[in-house]
């Protein structure tokens, strides 16, 4: 089992003058990982959980851009000052730096971090990153704009962890300032796939050019919890064995969320249901919120 590092007291900071961030929460629920042969067993393995691998990410998520015009039109109508949450590769903040709104990026993961430090270097453009929690972070500053896109709320897998968050969000926003928010609408017929089956997950090209890392996935939607535990497998070329992590995800549905903002101190402006400005319904694939602090 390879744990993922977390806790300490880390500020690590790119292109920008010097702040300090305290974070002490452990990081990310630890993942599962191991080995797996093709009779299916695990065993432990000692490789970086590839998930949060900022070279991989990237490579995985290349062709996933839809939703870049919406967060650009979100800068342009609310920004600038912005504080992305969980900013993992910059794949968000970097765009917005380079057209050049002032941006801080705050994430938990280095290996994210280091990926996009890189990519910010490599196209000389100012935006600040910082090793933290979203979960537990003090900037001693105020934000125009705090975004959370990508269900990476999702990984907040407890009331708890989404309270503290909310509570860190109200301290760091301007007055008028707003959160915005964007996560999937649960969709059953997803959640309750057969749990023993294996289901298509995403191919992309191995960052060091082995080539084609195709995944596969299984999942086990508890629904007490309400959390989803996927399975990647991994089928990585060359390896006659396949990486096998394991991803917790907590499922959020529409009127829990609307009911948690508004419990916490956010109100919600506008709920839209897609990145083209639709407005939510029942068939709406993404919860994206529009709040604002309640006074
Ligand atoms: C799906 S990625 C999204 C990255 C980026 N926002 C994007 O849209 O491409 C999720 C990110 O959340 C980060 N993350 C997960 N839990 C976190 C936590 N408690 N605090 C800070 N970052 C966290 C991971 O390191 C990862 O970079």
């Amino acid at each position: 089992m390879a744990l993922l590092r977390a806790g300490g007291t880390t500020a690590i900071e790119w292109g920008q003058p010097s702040n300090f961030v305290n974070f002490s929460t452990p990081a990310l629920r630890p993942a599962q990982k191991g080995i797996a042969d093709h009779g299916g067993s695990v065993q432990p393995a000692d490789v970086e959980h590839l998930y949060f691998n900022g070279r991989h990410y990237d490579q995985r998520y290349k062709k996933f851009v839809e939703d870049i015009p919406f967060w650009m039109r979100m800068a342009k109508q609310y920004g600038d000052s912005i504080l992305e949450l969980a900013c993992g590769t910059g794949r968000i903040s970097i765009p917005m730096a380079k057209e050049g709104y002032r941006v801080t990026g705050i994430d938990i993961s280095d290996s994210m971090l280091a990926e996009a430090k890189r990519k910010l270097c490599e196209a000389r453009i100012c935006l600040e990153l910082i090793k933290a929690d979203v979960r537990d972070f003090h900037l001693r500053r105020k934000f125009n704009l705090a975004i959370f896109p990508a269900n990476t709320i999702c990984h907040l897998l407890t009331f708890q962890d989404l309270e503290a968050c909310f509570r860190c969000v109200k301290r760091h926003l301007e007055p008028s300032g707003k959160f915005v928010i964007d996560v999937f609408n649960p969709r059953f017929d997803i959640l309750l796939r057969n749990r023993s089956q294996r289901y298509p997950h995403s191919e992309y090209s191995d960052p060091d050019g082995k080539g084609t890392i195709v995944i596969t996935e299984a999942s086990d939607y508890d629904s007490a919890s309400q959390i989803n535990t996927i399975t990647l497998f991994y089928n990585i070329p060359g390896m006659s064995i396949e990486v096998v992590e394991e991803l917790r995800m907590r499922i959020y549905f529409p009127q829990e969320l609307d009911e948690l903002l508004k419990y916490n101190g956010f109100r919600v402006e506008v709920k839209l249901g897609d990145y083209d400005g639709k407005p939510f319904r029942s068939d709406a694939p993404r919860q994206l919120f529009v709040c604002q602090l309640i006074r």
